[in-house]
């Protein structure tokens, strides 16, 4: 398969695409299997999964925005310490229908029935990843399926 079929393989064609991460923490806990019946019951579609474990270079280029952040070396030893499962998902809106089905980055701060009030554990171990604008969609999804 060349590069320009594989890529288009995993592009939306109905709607956007968002990449979403399912973080060490819910796969440890075995949360794989209902995290994504959450977002397959709103309506989205998987176009796209793997699951792998990251190691520190891929954690750099994922979160390139965050190095130097005074959270930055825990965030990478949380993200390394065991398999994540990355996703493509597609739909209407899908780049913030996902982002409000997280919930806020901080559990504690997290709306009733979001994944993150549901399954995180904390600032740093809160279950879930999905970007947060169409740049950086394409971005992410070219690190995982590119
Ligand atoms: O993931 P989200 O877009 O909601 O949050 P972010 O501000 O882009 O931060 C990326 C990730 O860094 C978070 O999901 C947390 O895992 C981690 N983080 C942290 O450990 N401590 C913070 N004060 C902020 C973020
Ligand atoms: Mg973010």
């Amino acid at each position: 398969m060349d590069e320009g079929n594989r890529r288009e393989i995993f592009t939306a064609h109905n709607g956007d695409a968002t990449l979403v991460l399912l973080k060490p923490d819910v796969v440890e806990k075995n949360h794989i299997g209902e995290i994504l019946a959450m977002y397959e019951r709103a309506g989205l579609k998987i176009i796209a999964m793997r699951m792998l474990q990251m190691d520190e270079k891929l954690a750099a280029r994922h979160y390139e925005e965050h190095i130097g952040r005074p959270y930055y070396e825990s965030l990478v030893k949380f993200m390394t310490r065991s398999p994540i499962v990355a996703l493509v998902l597609e739909g209407e809106d899908a780049i913030a229908k996902v982002r409000k089905l997280n919930g806020a980055t901080d559990p504690s701060q997290a709306e009733e029935g979001t994944i993150r009030k549901l399954f995180a554990e904390s600032k740093t171990e809160n279950a879930v990843h999905a970007s947060d604008s169409k740049q950086n969609a394409d971005r992410e999804i070219g690190i995982f399926f590119g």
